[in-house]
């Protein structure tokens, strides 16, 4: 096959997705080298590669020169997998003081050979050309070979997808995205993109981010005052006495029964200081700061002509699919301006939302119990090499957590019978720093205690009390509790928040009144149950939850790529 012709689809397929000794060994699409996961990803390790001749690109983890500088060790990764392919270049191919520093960027050309017995690697590059390096000053680069805390790379968040571990977390991310997809799409849901700029609040909660152009809007006119002062009273009077003489003018001329050229040059004279004094009007009427209305910010003088916010999730949107194509689902970034300092929190997190119509509770659990085990065994089947490392880096239960979770049917209990268990328990002398008594939030003390201690599996609780859950959810016959329920795992605590929706007209209308939201945002919300309105339901997933429970990772910070939390927002 030529160079740059493209493999038949079939074959693509198997060379990304099945790492077969009988899998054609091909370049890369559309980069000119070799992934070295489909090197060192094979059952051989890659030796039945040898002979082969490869071309490769990626960043040195670690370098040595040896044979008194005559060759120099490299180990390299690109990021297609773990394992680093171990690279020899001798001194008459490149300089090899350049090559060694952890950091450089190469891109080889080589022959694959089996190296001598006794050593760990099963297949290496002999380097025979170099086409590209990327040099590194080790003097100045933040990453030093040694291990680094993952606290001391979130200053270097440009940098930090060089570690293994981010580089790892990545692979684990994109592979629940596209589990996550791949679940949906399978079970008939439709993928609905919902606005990441909303004016309604989901949660009911005012943790919302505002977007707004009035600051900036202000900050330009202030800047455009300061160089261009407005116009004085004194300004303004001149320009209307002009008027008025350009005026009185025009009048004498016509009275004289002057000439029609004499009278159009006068009246063109009118007309041109009558706009003067309309911009000089105008600009006198720019004031600096917020505009104000009533005493109030005057909204509708801002970019939508209303307040307007970033979603702190897609549900309500993503309702008015449901309730007309059935069964979809979004996934996408959501936004909290809560100022928790937690390891469980972050200020923008993505969130998988499906929406059921047709469904109850019941339903609703049913998914995500399926969902969250198709997640579990994806990973078991696809990212075994990056589970490896966690486990033997961060998390030592992390594997058989994510079987245990794939293969156990997950407890179910009611909210009341899960404040019984606590109860029990604080008898027992177990101390929690919140108190247990019906009628409160659960913390996550009492989250990982039913998780982690009483049942030591995922527990769903379901029917919490009304006063501490959302508008949207429905009332139960007992009138105390809703159709709500939470999936709490392990190491983590609240991975899901779901619920049944409300669909009585009525019955919502007065929920949203009892919490003391306002009606007018909601009415097109209301409209769902006003109009051939459905018996539905839904949750969310929160994503980065979920890397937390798969990788054993202590804080969120560090399962997403780009972290923002109060005070940070880097790049
Ligand atoms: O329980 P929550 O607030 O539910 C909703 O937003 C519903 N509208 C979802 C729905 O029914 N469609 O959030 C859902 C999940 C939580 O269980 C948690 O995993 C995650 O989102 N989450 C956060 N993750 C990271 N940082 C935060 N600040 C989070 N807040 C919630
Ligand atoms: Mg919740």
């Amino acid at each position: 096959m030529a160079e740059d012709s493209v493999p038949p689809v079939d074959q693509m397929a198997l060379a990304t997705l099945n790492d077969d000794v009988s899998t054609p060994f091909v370049k890369a699409q559309f980069s000119d080298r070799h992934l070295i996961r489909t090197i060192l990803s094979r059952p051989d390790g890659g030796a039945g590669l040898a002979g082969q001749t490869v071309k490769v690109g990626g960043w040195v983890k670690t370098g040595r020169e040896q044979g008194k500088g005559s060759f120099a060790f490299l180990e390299l990764n690109d990021g297609s997998c773990p394992a680093n392919l171990q690279v020899i270049v001798d001194a008459a191919v490149a300089p090899l003081g350049q090559l060694v520093q952890t950091g450089t960027c190469v891109h080889v050309e080589g022959l694959l050979k089996v190296p001598p017995e006794g050593t760990k690697q099963r297949v290496e590059l002999r380097v025979e050309k170099v086409h590209h390096v990327g040099p590194v000053d080790p003097a100045k680069y933040p990453l030093p070979k040694t291990r680094l805390t993952l606290e001391f790379l979130r200053d270097f968040v440009h940098f930090r997808p060089r570690t293994n571990t981010i580089s790892a977390v990545a692979r684990i991310r994109n592979a629940l995205a596209y589990a996550t997809h791949t679940f949906f799409q399978n079970h008939g849901f439709l993928y609905i993109h919902t606005p990441i700029i909303t004016t309604s609040d989901c949660e009911g909660a005012g943790e919302m981010f505002q977007v707004t152009t009035l600051i900036s809007d202000a900050e330009k006119v202030e800047k455009e005052l300061i160089k261009n002062p407005p116009p004085s009273e004194a300004d303004i009077e001149a320009a209307k006495a002009l008027v008025k003489e350009k005026g009185e003018a025009v009048a004498q001329l016509k009275s004289a029964k002057a000439s029609k050229g004499e009278i159009t040059a006068s009246v063109a004279e009118l007309n041109k200081a009558k706009e003067n004094l309309s911009r000089l009007e105008e600009r006198s009427k720019l004031k600096p700061g917020i505009p104000q209305k009533d005493g109030k910010i005057d909204y509708s003088q801002d970019f939508f002509a209303r307040q307007a916010f970033l979603t702190v999730s897609g549900q309500l949107q993503v309702e008015t699919y449901a309730c007309a194509v059935s069964s979809v689902y979004t996934f996408g970034p959501t936004f909290r301006a809560e100022h928790s300092h937690t390891s469980r929190h972050l200020a923008e997190f993505w969130m998988v939302e499906p929406e059921i119509a047709f469904a109850d509770l019941k339903d609703d659990m049913n998914c995500a119990e399926a969902y969250v085990k198709f997640l579990c065994q994806w990973l078991l089947d696809n990212c075994i090499d990056d589970m490896e490392f966690m486990a033997k880096n961060f998390d030592k239960g992390c594997i058989d957590r994510l079987r245990m979770v794939a293969s156990t049917p997950f407890e179910r209990i009611s909210y009341t019978e899960a404040i019984k268990l606590l109860e029990e328990a604080v008898k027992k002398d177990k101390k929690f720093e919140n108190k247990v008594e019906w009628g409160i939030d659960l913390a996550s003390e009492h989250e990982r205690f039913l998780t982690e201690v009483l049942f030591k599996k995922p527990v769903i609780v379901h029917d919490y009390p009304k006063g501490i859950k959302a508008f949207y959810m429905r009332l139960n016959d007992d009138m105390k509790t809703v159709a709500a329920m939470d999936v709490l795992v392990p190491k983590v605590g609240e991975l899901i928040g779901g619920s049944q929706r409300e669909e009585r007209y009525e019955v919502i209308e007065k929920r949203i009144l009892e919490m003391g939201l306002p009606l007018e945002p909601y009415e097109w919300y209301l409209d769902l149950r006003r109009y051939g309105t459905v018996k539905h339901c839904g949750f969310g997933l929160g994503f980065e939850r979920m890397i937390l429970f798969a990788t054993g990772i202590d804080n969120i910070r560090d399962v997403i790529p780009f972290p923002r939390y109060p005070g940070r927002a880097d790049l």
